[in-house]
């Protein structure tokens, strides 16, 4: 690289304007923010982030997943793109930093090339996924542009099909509108992402930059535990069938099978919803929301053929009838080695630790790996804490971010 490309740096403030300003659409009082996938406060940001990038210059494209970027284009015909992103929806009420980073980071680095004339090789397109968090679809905007979405996915999407289309209609979009989405791998050139790093091994190390080797494998079942209703003050203890009490047995028993079986995965119980649900009923139904994860996909199968087995016993000890129902399946993904080595090479040049790692969390580049050559960053995140009010990032980490990202893509888009 030249060295007046190597002397190239994000605009801090800039940056940090856009920042914070993004972090003020769907604000909550804690410091945190609720932006569930195509509610209005997630589509308020997306107005704001194309707002932006228009008054940049660059162009701005929505996909029929509801995708929405920044584009700038390389003078140059029949030549790929080159994205750069992650998400502006959040799990509900919490951190301001997880995916809003990415996004902000990959425009700040379309506005440098863009202000610097700077001629490259490929287009680049900053990208803002849809539903990352799975509000409705894991994942939803980067399944239809890798061309991985399936009318299953829609099939069982989180609170029901109602809820879904009329969330579609809300933004504009449709089921068919979402298969639109698709895009001919020969026109991605790869794809890369800035993200937190949601743990705590880089401020336990004192290093910088995270450089991702994998992503974990992610499965979600909702499981049924059936009883039947009954008087709580006059059915004998004895001869109830209470849902609740296969769930909390199996919520125990999941914990303790994991760490004990798996060591390195991760089990969660993240809902449970009552049926009929009063103070003075057994409770018939206990619907569990059930999602595991693993860095290996055998490892996530045996997972899930011990986790199912271990719900059908706490069913039976309890006599209760189980149904499974699988919702989202991740296969873990492998980042791209030439993608490394230009984060790797970014990095050495800024002068910043950098070690590599795997993530636990998912991310829209495990959509993005199937079809393009593919990778991630990490900046620390303070205190390890993220889906969480006290997510944290120091403003000089997400900088050295941004600045590995623009060095990385000048590096690969050249
Ligand atoms: C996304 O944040 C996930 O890992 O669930
Ligand atoms: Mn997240
Ligand atoms: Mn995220």
């Amino acid at each position: 690289m030249n060295e007046s490309l190597s002397a190239l740096r994000v605009n801090s403030e800039r940056f940090r304007t856009n920042f914070e300003t993004l972090a003020a659409i769907g604000a909550t009082p804690d410091g945190s923010v609720h932006r569930p996938a195509l509610s209005d406060a997630h589509l308020d940001a997306r107005r704001w982030f194309v707002e932006r990038a228009k008054r940049i210059g660059l162009d701005a494209r929505v996909d029929g997943a509801g995708n929405h970027s920044a584009v700038l284009r390389c003078e140059r015909a029949g030549r790929p793109t080159l994205l750069l992103g992650a998400h502006l929806d959040s799990v509900p009420y919490r951190g301001r930093f997880d995916g809003a980073l990415g996004v902000l980071a990959a425009l700040e680095v379309l506005h440098v090339v863009k202000e610097h004339g700077i001629s490259l090789n490929t287009h680049l397109e900053a990208i803002d996924f849809t539903d990352e968090e799975g509000n409705l679809v894991s994942a939803l905007g980067s399944l239809a542009l890798s061309g991985q979405l399936e009318p299953e996915h829609l099939r069982n999407p989180r609170g029901g099909r109602d809820r879904f289309r009329k969330a579609l209609r809300h933004a504009g979009l449709s089921e068919s509108s979402l298969f639109s989405a698709g895009r001919d791998p020969a026109t991605v050139a790869g794809y890369l992402e800035l993200h937190i790093e949601q743990g705590m091994r880089l401020v336990e190390a004192d290093l910088q930059i995270g450089i991702v080797t994998s992503i974990v494998g992610i499965r979600s079942f909702r499981v049924r535990f059936i009883g039947r209703a009954d008087h709580a003050g006059t059915m004998p203890m004895g001869n109830r069938l209470d849902a609740a009490q296969g769930a909390s047995a199996f919520t125990l028993a999941a914990r303790e099978l994991v760490m004990k079986d798996f060591p390195g995965c991760v089990v969660n119980v993240g809902n449970m919803e009552f049926e009929p649900g009063a103070f003075n009923v057994v409770p018939q139904v206990v619907a569990v929301a059930l999602q595991f994860r693993a860095d290996d996909d055998d490892k996530l199968h045996e997972m899930e053929a011990a986790l199912l087995k271990q719900a059908s016993a706490e069913a039976q000890r309890f006599g209760l009838d189980l149904e499974t129902e699988p919702l989202d399946n991740v296969g873990t993904a492998r980042m791209n080695q030439n993608v490394r080595e230009a984060f790797a090479n970014a990095s050495e040049m800024l002068g910043l630790k950098h070690t590599s790692l795997p993530s636990g969390a998912g991310h829209d580049a495990q959509s993005l790996a199937q079809i393009c050559p593919t990778g991630m960053i990490s900046v620390p995140s303070v205190g390890g804490f993220s889906h969480s009010s006290k997510e944290y990032t120091e403003w000089q980490d997400c900088v050295n971010g941004a600045n590995v990202l623009l060095h990385a893509t000048l590096m690969l888009a050249q």
